[in-house]
């Protein structure tokens, strides 16, 4: 019988067996699959596991600062830190194509975890060590389904064979948690002991904000969506529906139109709040919010957001809309 408590016990030996004296990398997204994948495996081999978690420009709001600190103070996890958002935000200019978009931000995350790769990896060489290992929090649905219409579900997940670490290098893959679905990996998460907080996180994908900033994404756009993107899970949370719902977020449009504002007249952009139901992410319905809910978040975007002045509701189930917008 499967319980969660037998499969970290057998995870763990099993990793434990594997690595051996060797040691392994994690790229951490925040989310609940690379999390519960690099606890399972510092269970198995300790300090012998380093985590990078980059910076690439289109996290949520402080999410950087935030995820650091909840996967080193809580987790206890061994975190290198990489902000790269300047680099990132460099590729991204005068890009507004989606499928543009994600190349370029999955080439530069690949530079950026090689490069760290790389000198995590030296770093222990200096103790003897040939064996590296990956770490990936891959899980059944991604094997099944490892191509996607938008391209591959996660950055880290094309990362498979690691260009341009030093040849002596062997890199091997560990997917511990490749044979489950989402729903017993936050099983094995909360026993565990992981935060709820990381548990039951809404999925997010790999390019970010940057598929939810519709034309060219500059610093300054990703600072109004962070805003506008914070005011609506807060008050989703607020309402108790941000388990109920799959996701529930907010898009820039890159349209403008005119307002009033106290005696002034405003032309200021459009933000969009998309919320849905769902299962696995595969098909989708729109969530019917209640009125009073929208009308707060709402009012509070208008008032609290610089540079947005009109919001609206995604009325569009998937098919044939899709989640995101890009
Ligand atoms: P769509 O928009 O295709 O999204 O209905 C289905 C699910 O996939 C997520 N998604 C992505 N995740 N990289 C990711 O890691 C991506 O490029 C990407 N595109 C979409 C989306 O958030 C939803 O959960």
């Amino acid at each position: 019988d499967w319980t969660p408590e037998h499969f970290i016990q057998t995870t763990v030996e099993r990793v434990r067996a594997q690595v051996g004296e060797g040691h392994a990398i994690c790229g951490l997204s925040g989310g609940v699959d690379s999390s519960v994948a690099a606890v399972l495996v510092a269970k198995a081999i300790g300090d012998r596991l380093t985590c990078i978690f980059v910076n690439n420009g289109v996290l949520r709001k402080d999410e950087f600062a935030k995820v650091q600190k909840t996967m080193t103070e809580q987790l206890g996890l061994n975190v290198v830190g990489v902000d790269a958002s300047e680099r990132f935000l460099a590729k991204l200019a005068g890009v507004t194509d989606p499928e543009q978009k994600r190349k370029a931000i999955g080439g530069e995350f690949i530079a950026v975890f090689d490069d760290e790769a790389k000198k995590i990896f030296e770093a222990e060489k200096a103790g003897g060590e040939e064996i590296a290992w990956l770490v990936q929090g891959t899980l059944y649905p991604d094997v099944i389904e490892s191509s996607s219409v938008k391209g591959p579900s996660q950055t880290i997940k094309s990362h498979h064979n690691v260009g341009g670490l030093p040849a002596d290098m062997k890199l091997k893959l560990i997917e511990p948690l490749r044979d489950l679905f989402k729903d017993e990996v936050r099983r094995i998460g909360r026993d565990l002991g992981m935060p709820e907080e990381i548990i039951e996180r809404q999925p997010f994908p790999g390019p970010g904000l940057a598929v939810r900033i519709l034309g060219e994404v500059t610093a300054e756009r990703v600072a109004i969506l962070q805003e506008a993107d914070e005011i609506v899970v807060a008050e989703i949370k607020a309402a108790g529906l941000y388990r109920k719902v799959w996701q529930s977020f907010a898009v820039l449009l890159p349209v403008k139109s005119v307002g009033v504002m106290g005696d002034q007249r405003t032309y200021a952009n459009t933000c969009v709040i998309r919320a849905v139901e769902s299962e696995d992410g595969m098909t989708a319905d729109w969530a019917p919010l209640p009125y009073e809910l929208l009308r707060k978040i709402s009012s509070r975007i208008v008032s609290e957001v610089r540079g947005i002045n009109r919001v609206v509701y995604d009325i569009t189930s998937k098919p044939p809309g899709t989640i995101e917008w890009e």
